[in-house]
């Protein structure tokens, strides 16, 4: 017989969505003592799932699909129109190689050694500076690289327009309002200007090289050999310069855990691989960007007992899978040593989703992520000596993407000698 999901019996959460933001769904699994419940948000159903049995089921491509899953309201911000995070089967797989196949080892290497480089560049304009904001820097460092890496003519004057564009387009995925309006302003612009690029390209005005993202983009055929238009090529693009963009949150917690956790400095002088990789995870699993993930049931099924009827909107707890005290022991504690017993599952440390990224949604820029900020921590501790001034870090957990208030200050920035 099938089970009663716990349920919250609401005409609707999402003030409370919006009130409690990453803490949402692990608040209430907690008080249930389940890994599932019933609510609704923006007007329908959901059940919301959290921990390392509920991501295996909703990496379930037979269970589940994302065509209808994403909100307009996201597409038209974060991810663009019909986007790859809206496909399901042949489609997505055949366009998922496609980017998988511009991440890999060597584009991860060349973007980080571009990355140590730039920030080496920026440490003279940082000397004659009191002091400036670690997260600004980064998002306009790294919105430069990625338009390097992948091709795309960036004028300088345009740099921090651009930069901040994508960056409003990550901020507006939890925000309803003004940030939320932001978004789609950027996204607009963003997609205008691209769009250009990529017709240039087509039109032989633009010169691309052979395995550069916009080339790839520009070119590439569908399953059934159909090329994309300007417009969607432009979003796919895209999809690849925005999250190199948005590794600039991943930096400034970083750097806070450095700041707070002053031991790892050690391991970052020393060149100690094996921590200086941990030490990453754990800033990547502990500290919040994405908050849940959703999707819809393909098909009815039964699981665990617990009706999945055809049409349900699921969302997959990413914050509390990665809090999950079954999975991780003390998991509001930073303790980087923690990856030494970590099984290296697919289905428990889904920062960037999870699954094998070939055959599902999860992330295929986990590796440029983790080069990129492993890169920085290495700039951070080896080419520059900073203060932190008294400044404001507390992490609100109500604004979904979230940030250090001050972004992390860093003062009497001087080159080491
Ligand atoms: C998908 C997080 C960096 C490109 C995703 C997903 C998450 C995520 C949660 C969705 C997984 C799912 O739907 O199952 C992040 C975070 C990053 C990051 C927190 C750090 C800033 C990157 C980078 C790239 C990238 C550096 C590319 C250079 C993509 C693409 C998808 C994706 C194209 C869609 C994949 C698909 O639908 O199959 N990312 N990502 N991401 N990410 Fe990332």
């Amino acid at each position: 017989m099938a089970g009663q999901i716990p349920n919250e019996k609401t005409i609707d959460d999402t003030i409370d969505l919006m009130k409690e933001g990453y803490l949402y769904i692990k608040n209430r699994t907690d008080d249930y003592h389940a890994n599932l419940f019933e609510t609704r948000l923006l007007g329908q159903k959901a059940v919301c799932i959290s921990g390392e049995e509920a991501v295996k089921m909703f990496y379930d491509p037979e269970k589940f699909k994302r065509n209808g899953a994403v909100p307009k309201r996201v597409q038209k911000t974060l991810f663009g129109e019909n986007a790859i995070q809206t496909l399901d089967g042949k489609e997505h797989l055949h366009r998922k190689a496609l980017f998988l196949s511009l991440m890999g080892p060597d584009a991860q290497q060349h973007l980080a050694q571009m990355v140590r480089a730039a920030w080496e560049a920026r440490i003279p304009k940082w000397e004659q500076k009191d002091r400036i904001v670690l997260f600004d820097e980064a998002k306009l460092l790294l919105c430069r690289c990625a338009c390097k890496w992948a091709g795309v003519p960036l004028p300088e004057e345009e740099a921090e327009k651009r930069a901040q564009e994508f960056i409003d387009m990550v901020y507006a995925f939890g925000a309803v309002g003004p940030r939320h309006w932001k978004g789609r302003t950027a996204r607009n612009s963003a997609e205008d200007w691209i769009r250009s690029v990529i017709e240039d390209v087509r039109a032989g005005k633009i010169e691309a090289k052979d395995g550069s993202p916009l080339k790839e983009m520009a070119f590439y055929e569908d399953a059934q050999g159909r090329r994309f238009n300007a417009q969607m090529a432009a979003v796919e693009l895209i999809n690849v310069i925005r999250p190199v963009t948005a590794i600039a949150t991943f930096i400034t917690f970083a750097a806070l855990a450095l700041f707070e956790h002053p031991r790892a400095r050690d391991w970052v002088q020393n060149g100690d691989k094996q921590h200086i990789d941990w030490f990453t995870r754990e800033v990547r699993r502990f500290y919040p960007f994405g908050p849940f993930l959703g999707a819809k049931v393909r098909k009815s099924f039964t699981w665990n007992g617990y009706p999945f009827d055809e049409g349900l909107l699921v969302l997959l707890d990413m914050y509390g899978t990665n809090r999950d005290p079954a999975i991780w022991g003390d998991p509001d504690v930073f303790r980087p040593e923690r990856f030494r017993d970590w099984d290296g599952s697919l289905y428990n440390f889904i920062p960037q989703g999870g699954a094998d990224p070939a055959k599902g949604h999860r992330c295929p820029g986990e590796g440029i992520t983790q080069e990129i900020i492993e890169a920085s921590l290495d700039f951070l501790v080896n080419a520059i000596d900073y203060d932190v001034p008294a400044q404001d870090l507390s992490v609100p957990l109500n604004k979904m993407p979230t940030l250090p208030e001050s972004g992390f200050i860093l003062q009497h920035v001087k080159k080491k000698t």
